[in-house]
């Protein structure tokens, strides 16, 4: 490879949520830099067609595993299962996530807000929980990267358990440096900002809403393509990002600078 560090051959990484969308793109491009990949959610065997796919194009291994990442039981048998297949885990990506439905806070009830802050933040903490204590006890460090958004700096009126959870997410992001750093431990967050995927399409392009969203708030005008994630991850899952951690890195055409 002429850029080596970016090199992620003999690598595994752990992809949550990777079956679709972001997660997808994040673990293609990862086996593209020569991570075997592992992806891990509900529906397994849109895991197993994901990873299918990702074999053929790149030919890494990859394993599909069913994981509800709102449960410690089935993340611990993730774990155990990973570990018993490749003997390690050296990169985590925390991408799962749901948006819940948009309602104002006078209309929400409890299970609203659990439903979303379980999984786009409580996962968060439990998978890196488990993952970490592997990567310490191997002692050669890794890498987790947390798949945050811009909603997690920005206010978004009837989105207040997205917006907490992706807020939280950032900040566990940086207490999980702070403490893993004398393990080698790297622990950083991507930011997106509005980024095209078979789910928001119909929302961005077919409503008058939508358009002018793009048109009044991301300087670009123009959504983001799963694609430009893709460096972004892998500089955070490499050695290139040596002397990172507990970075919140925003790729959103420019939308929070407004
Ligand atoms: P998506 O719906 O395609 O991906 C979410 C993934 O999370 C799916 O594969 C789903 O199966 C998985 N998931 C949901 N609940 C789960 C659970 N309990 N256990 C295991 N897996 C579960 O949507 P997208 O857009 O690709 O989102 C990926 C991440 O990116 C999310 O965390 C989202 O909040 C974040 N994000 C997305 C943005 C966008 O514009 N699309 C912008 C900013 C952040």
């Amino acid at each position: 490879m002429r850029l080596p560090y970016f090199d992620l051959s003999d690598k595994v990484a752990i992809i949550s949520g990777g079956a679709t969308g972001i997660g997808k793109g994040i673990a293609s491009c990862l086996a593209e830099a020569g991570a075997n990949v592992v992806i891990a959610a509900r529906r397994l065997e849109k895991c197993q067609e994901t990873c299918k796919e990702i074999e053929k194009e790149t030919g890494v291994r990859t394993l599909a595993c069913h994981c509800d990442v709102t449960k410690a039981k089935e993340i611990e048998d993730l774990v155990q299962e990973v570990i018993k297949i490749f003997g390690q885990v050296d990169i985590l990506v925390n991408n799962s996530g749901i948006g819940g439905s948009e309602k104002p806070i006078l209309k929400m009830n409890e299970g609203d807000w659990d439903d979303v802050l379980d999984t786009n933040l409580k996962s968060v903490f439990l998978l890196s929980r488990a993952v970490a204590k592997r990567m310490i006890e191997r002692n050669k460090g890794g890498k987790i990267i947390n798949v945050a958004s811009i909603g997690g700096v920005l206010g978004w009126s009837n989105m207040s358990a997205y917006c907490s959870s992706k807020g939280g997410c950032i900040q566990l992001t940086r207490v999980m440096a702070l403490e893993w750093v004398r393990y080698n431990i790297q622990v950083n967050a991507i930011l997106p900002g509005y980024i095209e995927t078979p789910m928001n399409k119909e929302l961005f392009f077919a409503t008058e809403a939508g358009k002018r969203v793009i048109e009044n708030n991301i300087p670009m005008k123009r959504l983001g393509q799963i694609e430009e994630l893709k460096g972004v991850a892998i500089l955070l899952a490499s050695q290139a990002s040596s002397f990172m951690t507990g970075s919140a890195v925003v790729v959103d055409g420019g939308q929070t600078v407004w």
